[in-house]
């Protein structure tokens, strides 16, 4: 008979936000009424395939999440911790995972249908969308090095979708390695060996980084609002 799988979702919300220039970290300010990670959350306490959601947070939550399948874990100083921190609270029987930006609030549920559907096919997914912007190499930052060829490049969003036993796999030799300020899951998993597949993305599906993006997401969350 088939199982269904257990499948957790990790938010990851414990970065202290230094490009985003401020005392309070991006994704405890305040967008319409409500907090930044509130709407982050939504589409995952929505999802009826998602079992379990692991919040991954520095800071005492400025509000109450009394739903049953949320869990709080502390993170820790880089994200790569964090994530690994978020995967070590996973339940026991935990099949699949998506880990996901906390300050990324404009994920969808088709988003993460899209991931959990490759996931169970896959192993190991992506969030992507194409590049729109000619991408320009510099290691010196001031003369280019070389400019690829944009349609190859994609930009990596998240939730990032893995069986559990390997994204584990892959951070714990990263760990063995030395290796702990990675920004990316995907790039663990790649260093494995492993191949990561791509799923459709959204220019939607933005993260708040500087204090810019806030004004957008502002303008963004007022439009959907309003409609
Ligand atoms: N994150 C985390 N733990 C960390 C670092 C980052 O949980 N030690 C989370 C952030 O809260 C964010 C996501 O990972 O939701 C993506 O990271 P990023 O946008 O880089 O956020 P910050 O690290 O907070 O920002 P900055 O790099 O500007 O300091
Ligand atoms: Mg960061």
């Amino acid at each position: 008979m088939f199982k269904r799988p257990f499948i957790s979702a990790i938010i990851l919300m414990a970065g202290k936000g230094e490009r985003f220039q401020s005392r309070l970290p991006k994704q405890f300010h305040k967008i319409a009424g409500r907090y930044i990670f509130e709407y982050t959350l939504d589409p995952f306490i929505a999802s009826k395939d998602i079992a379990q959601i692991i919040l991954v947070s520095s800071l005492d939550l400025p509000v109450a999440l009394s739903h049953s399948k949320i869990k709080i874990v502390t993170g820790g100083e880089t994200r790569q911790r964090s994530s690994y921190l978020g995967l070590k609270a996973c339940h026991t029987s935990c099949d699949y995972v998506l880990i996901h930006d906390g300050a990324r609030p404009f994920v969808t549920s088709k988003i993460i249908e899209r991931n959990i559907k490759a996931v169970m096919q896959h192993n190991a997914v992506d969030t992507c969308i194409p590049c729109s912007d000619t991408i320009v190499q510099s290691k010196n930052e001031t003369t280019i090095d070389r400019i690829p060829d944009r349609s190859t490049f994609f930009r990596g969003q998240t939730p990032q979708s893995f069986a559990y036993s390997l994204i584990m796999q892959a951070h714990e030799k990263a760990l063995q390695m030395g290796k702990n300020q990675s920004t990316d899951d995907c790039q663990l998993v790649k260093e494995l060996g492993a191949d990561v597949f791509i799923c459709r993305g959204d220019e939607t599906n933005i993260k708040i980084t500087t204090p810019f993006d806030l004004v957008v997401a502002q303008q963004m969350m007022h439009s959907s609002l309003c409609t």
